[in-house]
């Protein structure tokens, strides 16, 4: 008796793609990712891989984060949770630029190099460039022993376990995951964060898993949205704020893997140019969860309709408003502001996929890009 075997689907865990299989396995990773890390009674975490660091992190003036695509998208969230929450200067570059435009790099800078796979040349040259500078350098990355993890002083790994799909999506959600620990330890060191704001934000991390698995189930919605839109020549993708980078991701997402064109931008910059795309054939994803800039993002979506532009709106669970004015939905569960990102961005993952496999892309090996660019 013969088992016909298929290696690659017993690996895509019975899903066809890794994709959609990294996408779904979401829940359990980002469990695997705050893992014997979260203190909730404390408001704190606990950060194996940053022992010793005390002094550095309490001391640190500023904050530059280095990576590439995706990995530079959960940077940029990074940079707004730790201006926000630990108050500390930061910036984030892309690291093909750091690395040549002669950065200046002051004393008691933190170097945050983020990427997934470790090996990134442009990151691990800015990465090496700060410290030679005399930065002090972590490494936030998933694959484990790679190159960046060896070459930096400290860092946090994401456990998310090994991402194979070209396009980016449980080491995104992870990244963010990590990224926020950091701010909760930095703050809590540097006493800008207050025990029980930690606690609030630690009791948000908690709950994640179990939204994403809920946000999961609607994967039959989100086809059906695809099959309508599969065949739109552009995308706009607008949010604000902690979501001004998830519509960032969830362009880059659409265009690597279904090769049409989309773009991100921060939903009030629309008027400075992209509202003159907008007409009834352009549709438009809006991050809209119940935020601290809700107000401005529900006049930004007006703007967008008096124009006749189609929008796919993301909002929270309980918006009776919007429901009525935008053409869909879809409804992600509350959370901490700064967690919002990880949940907008499950839902984009899915359009994603769907689009670009009914329109019959090779979603896990888009055409000329590679996992990891190790040429610069
Ligand atoms: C994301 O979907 C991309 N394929 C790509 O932008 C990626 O994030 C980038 O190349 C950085 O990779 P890294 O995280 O391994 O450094």
């Amino acid at each position: 008796n013969r088992v016909d075997w298929d290696l690659g689907e017993v690996e895509r865990g019975g899903y066809d793609h890794f994709m959609l299989k990294e996408i779904m396995e979401q829940p359990s990773t980002l469990r695997e990712t705050m893992r014997g890390r979260l203190l909730e009674d404390e408001g704190s975490v606990k950060l194996g891989g940053l022992t010793g660091m005390d002094d550095e992190l309490r001391q640190a003036k500023r904050v530059v984060i280095l990576g590439c695509g995706t990995s530079w998208h959960s940077g940029l969230i990074g940079e707004y949770l730790l201006e926000d929450i630990a108050r500390i200067p930061t910036e984030v570059e892309y690291a093909s630029e750091f690395r040549y435009r002669r950065a200046v790099v002051e004393p008691e800078t933190l170097a945050i190099a983020i990427s997934q796979s470790g090996e990134t040349a442009d990151t691990l040259w800015a990465m090496r460039e700060a410290k030679q500078q005399g930065a002090t350098t972590l490494g936030v990355v998933n694959a484990v022993g790679g190159t960046i993890p060896r070459e930096t002083d400290a860092g946090i790994y994401l456990h998310a376990g090994p991402e194979i799909g070209v396009a980016s999506t449980k080491a995104f959600t992870s990244q963010v995951v990590v990224l926020t620990m950091m701010t909760i330890h930095l703050g809590r060191l540097r006493g800008t964060l207050s025990q029980s704001r930690g606690r609030e934000i630690v009791r948000a991390l908690r709950q994640l898993p179990e939204q994403v698995a809920e946000i999961l189930k609607m994967d039959n919605e989100i086809r059906a949205l695809a099959e309508q839109y599969k065949d739109s020549k552009n995308f706009l993708y607008l949010g604000r704020g902690y979501n001004f980078p998830a519509a960032l991701e969830g362009a880059l997402k659409l265009k690597e893997i279904s090769y049409i064109h989309a773009e991100g931008y921060p939903a009030a910059e629309m008027k400075h140019g992209p509202i003159a795309l907008i007409d009834e054939n352009m549709p438009v994803v809006v991050i809209a969860p119940r935020d601290g800039v809700y107000d401005k993002v529900r006049s930004n979506i007006d703007e967008v309709k008096a124009r006749g532009g189609c929008i796919i709106a993301v909002v929270s669970e309980d918006d009776e408003e919007l429901a009525g004015v935008v053409e869909h939905v879809i409804r992600i569960p509350r959370t901490h502001d700064a967690l919002t990102p990880i949940l907008a961005s499950i839902p984009l993952q899915l359009l994603a996929y769907h689009i670009a496999v009914l329109r019959g892309a090779n979603v896990d090996q888009p055409r000329n890009l590679a996992k990891s660019v190790t040429v610069e």
